[in-house]
């Protein structure tokens, strides 16, 4: 995709899921990446080994990667990534936040501490990410792109998953709020909102066909989404292929966000 090859690349929680994906694909497009992990060095290795296998089997032998350790909820570990990474790339032009947590609980029974953990990874992990990420491009003097790995539950309700839901409201607004204030200086802050997709998050549904045929029911299109489907939308807005779009989340859920429930006329 046009304008990523040689970008430099910081991807949050990159060692599984939606956010190993977007590394790989964001390498297969020629960038060098970094690939932030809290806790498993050889899940981030994979992501490695994949990302510079996929890199090179596209004519980009040469990218540079770098594995970096940290803890989004910490302020301290952000600022020591975001340090490893400019000395090591130099420069910063792309940021995706998507590390991310959930926990379930009826909502009058969610521990506080339990709420203030998914705010601090889920939104204030973002935030602070952000915000380390513009100062480096205003100071870089060569604006970037950041994009927030938010979900469906950015507008859909999710009971039981108070804190959640909360954080990816808030990240509709973390996005558009960055938007507004940075676009005159060529920043883009763009979301992705996933639908049901497959991944280590969901394994509670996904390895339980009578589980998974619920979700699936809800679904339009029938099916969950894929890593490699969030990564492909990812690229796409990260690219200058969407050098005009900014403030938006882009909802790839397969229809899951027109409700299927409305697909048969049940009310006058
Ligand atoms: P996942 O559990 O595989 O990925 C989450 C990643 O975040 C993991 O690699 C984890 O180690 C990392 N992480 C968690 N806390 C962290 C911290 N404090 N510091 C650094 N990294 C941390 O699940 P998945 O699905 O790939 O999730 C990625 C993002 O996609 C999350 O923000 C999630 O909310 C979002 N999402 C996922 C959906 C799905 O159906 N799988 C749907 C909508 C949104």
């Amino acid at each position: 995709m046009k304008g990523l090859a040689g970008k430099n690349a910081l991807i949050t929680g990159a060692s599984s899921g939606i956010g190993q994906a977007i590394a790989i694909r964001l390498a297969q497009e020629g960038c060098n990446i970094a690939i932030n992990y809290r806790s498993k060095p050889e899940a981030a290795k994979e992501t490695e080994t994949t990302a510079l296998q996929r890199a090179s089997e596209a004519g980009y032998g040469n990218i540079q990667t770098l594995l970096v350790q940290g803890d989004v909820s910490k302020e301290e570990d952000i600022l020591r990534i975001m340090h490893r990474v400019t000395e090591q790339f130099g420069s910063l032009d792309i940021l995706i936040n998507n590390a991310g947590v959930q926990t379930e609980h009826a909502s009058h029974e969610v521990p506080t501490d339990e709420f203030d953990w998914v705010l601090s990874v889920n939104l204030r992990g973002a935030f602070i990410c952000a915000r380390e990420t513009i100062k480096q491009f205003l100071a870089q003097q060569r604006p970037g792109v950041i994009i927030n790995v938010s979900s469906v539950h950015e507008v859909i309700p999710r009971p039981r998953y108070l804190s959640y839901s909360i954080s990816k409201g808030g990240m509709e607004n973390l996005t558009k709020t960055l938007a507004l204030e940075y676009a005159n200086q060529g920043i883009r802050v763009n979301a992705i909102a996933p639908g049901a997709t497959i991944t280590p998050i969901n394994e509670a549904w996904t390895d339980d066909p009578e589980q998974r045929a619920v979700v699936e029911s809800h679904i339009p299109m029938g099916r969950p989404g894929t890593s490699e489907e969030m990564a492909a939308a990812t690229a796409f807005l990260a690219s200058d292929e969407a050098a005009y779009i900014t403030g938006q989340t882009l909802f790839i859920d397969g229809g899951l966000t027109l409700y299927a429930d409305f697909r048969e006329t049940w009310s006058a």
